[in-house]
């Protein structure tokens, strides 16, 4: 095990915001932290990279606590914290070079350094404009290129997409497959966006409110779900009463609205489809389309949690 997290809890004020979660890492693993705002995530991660000290518990690298000494992990992780830090007035090279002094990259391979990193973050054309010129995508990918530098063994990102472009985005997403496939770089990636994690991570933690609700790969975090339908239903018209009467149903869990029609989850087996007709007919509309949805990340959180990931 790599990293490896035991009872880990942080209190701000009392509350246990980090509680007592339990978590490792392997070498070589792409592992995705899942929750909604507020979950915990960021202060987990500032833990593990040693920015914050713990209330209780113990963060272990290699089997050794890193609490009293952090510089074992910072010496081999890169770090991208949700919020951007970098230098508005200089350029993106120049950011980049002031990063890697600070990370103490030999002189000699800091220039080749440099201009390897703006190849793989799609930069090098750029590199002399001034960051305050860049978009916010872009000032990310400069971002995640200052803490690959000193070539990092794990980096963590911290919702690395969170309010970008399309284009920077999916940069981003591939520069990170890249480092994880091609490099071996262990990978551990925060985010609210279920796609990104299912896409990137071959193991997940989902959290909640402090705590890891559940764990495992795509395929065994669905599985919570074998006992579940997801269906989504339209109607010609619709009101909350339709909604309530839905939620009545005996076989039914769960109702919300999406964007997309409205979405009932119900014990599997059950014949849903007689029962829904009967009740949206009673309440004079009528289904206009019906389908049954495959599962995903959202859903087995919302099974968790009774919430949606972005509550
Ligand atoms: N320095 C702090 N002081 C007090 N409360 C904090 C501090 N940092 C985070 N919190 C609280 O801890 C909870 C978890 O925050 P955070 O770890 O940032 O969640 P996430 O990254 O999953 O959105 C939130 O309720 C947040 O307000
Ligand atoms: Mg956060």
């Amino acid at each position: 095990m790599m990293i490896e997290t035991v009872k880990l809890t942080k209190s701000f004020k009392g509350k246990n915001v980090v509680d007592e979660i339990n978590f490792y890492i392997d070498e070589g693993e792409s592992v995705g932290l899942l929750g909604p705002n507020g979950a915990g995530k960021s202060t987990t991660i500032s833990v593990i990279s040693s920015l914050i000290k713990p209330s209780a518990g113990d963060v272990k690298l290699y089997g050794k606590s890193i609490i009293k000494n952090p510089a074992a992990i910072r010496k081999i992780l890169g770090i991208v914290p949700q919020e951007i830090a970098l230098y508005e007035e200089l350029s993106a090279y120049e950011n980049l070079k002031f990063f890697g002094e600070i990370y103490k990259v030999k002189r000699s391979v800091l220039e080749e350094r440099i201009q390897e990193i703006l190849d793989m973050v799609g930069l090098r054309e750029r590199q002399k404009e001034l960051v305050k010129t860049f978009s916010g995508g872009m000032k990310r990918r400069v971002n995640i290129g200052a803490a690959l530098l000193h070539r990092p063994k794990i980096i963590i990102l911290d919702e690395p997409t969170v309010g970008i472009d399309p284009q920077s985005r999916n940069h981003i997403l591939e520069t990170v497959q890249k480092l994880n496939k091609e490099n071996g770089t262990t990978i551990l990636y925060t985010s609210h966006y279920m796609e990104e994690v299912e896409q990137l991570c071959k193991r997940v933690y989902i959290m909640d409110h402090g705590k890891i609700v559940a764990s495992g790969s795509k395929t065994e975090l669905l599985n919570i779900l074998s006992s579940e339908d997801t269906i989504k239903i339209h109607l010609n018209e619709t009101s909350d009463d339709i909604l309530k009467k839905i939620q009545q149903i005996e076989s039914v869990r769960h109702v919300d609205e999406t964007d997309d029609g409205i979405r009932i989850i119900s014990k599997k087996g059950n014949n849903i489809l007689s029962s829904l007709i009967h009740t949206v007919e009673s309440q004079g509309a009528e289904i206009t389309n019906y389908q049954i949805e495959t599962p995903s990340l959202e859903d087995v959180f919302l099974h968790l949690t009774g919430r949606t990931l972005r509550d």
